[in-house]
């Protein structure tokens, strides 16, 4: 079982930022990632969609012989973390619960703010997730459905972004919340322009850390945690791999190799 693979998907691209921190947190599994970028946006999709992309992933993924699987995808994660685990043969893992945990951890006002996209946001998970720790917590949800093709873009840095993130954290500056939970795969390269509008007093929780926490301790318990040798990343994508190889240059630092074609249900 400690050789198998770790599975990762994501809707497409940003999900890479979960993968980076499980290879750092990680360093000796193998990781399989699966981008479905035939398919993306799921955050403007309904969970019955979702569902079926995420299910069709994750028999990809358990075919592929991973010991688990992690749905680095946040709209993934709030819609489909159930059926996926009523399904799956290896246990899966969301960003949902270390998200929600992290914030609650962090925050000193008990006021937290929670972005994502619409589908992730019309599903209250994360709110769920947030009062189950928390009962007592203020929370308030804010869709920020022009975030990801802002950041496919590499358009993060630009004067237009900065306008569109300045609206949409109005009503959580309003609000007073000392912690915003950055719900979505593709905004923590937003990060520089969400920190400078909110503020350095507010903190931005990003899951992929707390992630990778929880699946290393997870395996671990199981005793099912490689401890040699050097994990290898093998990266799929559902469609136009150059495309993906090339966006992927702007969210991660490091270089990624090939990146393969695998179409699902082909
Ligand atoms: N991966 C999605 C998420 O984290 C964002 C991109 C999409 O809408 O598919 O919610």
């Amino acid at each position: 079982m400690k050789k198998r693979a770790i599975g990762v998907f994501d809707s497409g691209l940003g999900g890479l930022t979960i993968l980076d921190a499980l290879h750092r947190t990680l360093p000796h599994e193998d990781l399989i990632y699966f981008g479905d970028s035939a398919n993306v946006p799921y955050g403007s999709k309904s969970k019955q969609t979702v569902t079926r992309f995420s299910l069709d992933i994750a028999r990809f993924l358990e075919n592929e012989g991973v010991k688990m699987i992690v749905v680095a995808c946040n709209t993934a994660s709030a819609l489909a973390l159930s059926e996926l685990r009523k399904q799956c043969h290896v246990p899966v893992l969301g960003v949902i619960e270390p998200g929600a945990k992290k914030a609650v951890e962090s925050t000193r006002n008990g006021r937290i703010a929670i972005l994502g996209t619409e589908a992730t946001i019309r599903s209250k998970a994360y709110v769920k997730a947030i009062f189950k720790k928390c009962p007592q917590a203020h929370v308030i949800q804010q869709a920020c459905p022009l975030f990801v093709p802002l950041v496919e873009e590499n358009w993060a840095k630009k004067p237009a972004t900065r306008l569109i993130a300045s609206s949409y954290l109005a009503p959580v500056l309003r609000y007073n919340a000392d912690t915003v939970i950055l719900g979505c795969t593709h905004y923590p390269v937003l990060k520089p322009v969400l920190a400078s509008l909110l503020g350095s007093q507010v903190k931005l929780v990003d899951s992929a850390q707390t992630l990778s926490q929880a699946a290393m301790l997870f395996l671990h318990n199981r005793q099912e945690q490689e401890t040699t040798g050097r994990g290898k990343l093998t990266i799929y994508a559902s469609d136009d791999p150059a495309r993906f190889k090339r966006l992927a240059g702007y969210l991660l630092k490091e270089k990624i190799g090939t990146v393969r074609l695998k179409k699902l249900n082909a």
